[in-house]
């Protein structure tokens, strides 16, 4: 089945259709910038230029920088505040027209490199770590998403995670490997000695610089760069659409419950 994958982030929002048996992209992929505040509205105008781009008609897998639920957006940690609480699925699905199914960001991620990529086939705890704009965290028990972990945010020495080791703190840092390692591997000791992981994929577009800064990790969990590097949002955006029902283009209007009767009144 093909289905249209979008991958929403705090920098870029990118996407392209995708083969869900193989989690192939179809054709290369196309990024716009996110727009600067990231509101609801520009979001989802850049949302659907993405999308125009390739005409596509079709269901779509949206991945999110945020805690989604049921479509509803609940966090806002990189995103403009007034997100919180915007039905994304539904104001994604009528702008688009097509039907929409939307989830976080780093869940997406995981899911396509439990499916396709890094995690395929371990039967254990899979940690899967995002290193970007923010950190983003997807949990699997043998091979099932727990899912919004939202680990990215645990306090390292009093201050939130991913302000000490996102890849964006690298960057406005200029830190150099060494340093970054450092950091890493703090966040990573701590995310051990919470969940005991048997494997850690780090994902990213810092997975691949693997070879700079994973000599120097030190946790026990066998550690992997993601397989399917900048492309498992998207892959896993559409998977995601194949696994969950999807909010059609023009939700019902809502009806109200009959009044509630008391017979005991
Ligand atoms: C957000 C997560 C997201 C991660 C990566 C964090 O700041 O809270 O929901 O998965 O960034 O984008």
């Amino acid at each position: 089945m093909n289905v249209f994958g979008l991958d929403v982030g705090g920098s870029g929002i990118k996407g392209a259709p995708v083969d869900t048996t193989t989690g192939k992209l179809l054709t290369e992929r196309f990024r716009i910038p996110t727009p600067q505040p990231a509101s609801p509205e520009a979001m989802i105008a850049t949302a659907a230029e993405v999308v125009a781009h390739f005409a596509w008609q079709g269901p779509i897998g949206c991945g999110f920088p945020a805690v989604v639920k049921a479509g509803v957006v609940h966090t806002a940690a990189n995103i403009d505040p007034s997100w919180i609480g915007r039905d994304l699925a539904g104001d994604l699905s009528t702008a688009l027209g097509q039907p929409v199914v939307a989830i976080n960001d780093a869940d997406a991620a995981g899911m396509a490199e439990i499916r396709w990529g890094a995690g395929r086939g371990v039967d254990g705890v899979v940690l899967m770590v995002t290193l970007g704009t923010g950190i983003g965290t997807a949990l699997f028990v043998k091979g099932q998403l727990v899912p919004n972990t939202e680990l990215g945010h645990t306090e390292i020495r009093g201050k939130e995670a991913e302000k000490r080791a996102a890849d964006r703190v690298r960057e406005q840092k200029n830190l150099s490997w060494k340093e970054y390692a450092e950091r890493v591997d703090e966040y990573l000791d701590t995310m051990e000695r919470l969940l005991w992981p048997d494997v850690i994929i780090i994902g990213g577009g810092v997975s691949k610089d693997a070879d700079k800064f994973f000599p120097r990790l030190t946790v026990r969990a066998t550690i992997v760069p993601a397989q399917m590097l900048n492309n498992a949002g998207i892959a896993g955006a559409a998977l995601a659409a194949v696994a969950e029902p999807a909010v059609p283009p023009e939700p019902p209007v809502a009806t109200m419950p009959p009044a509630a009767t008391n017979p005991g009144a």
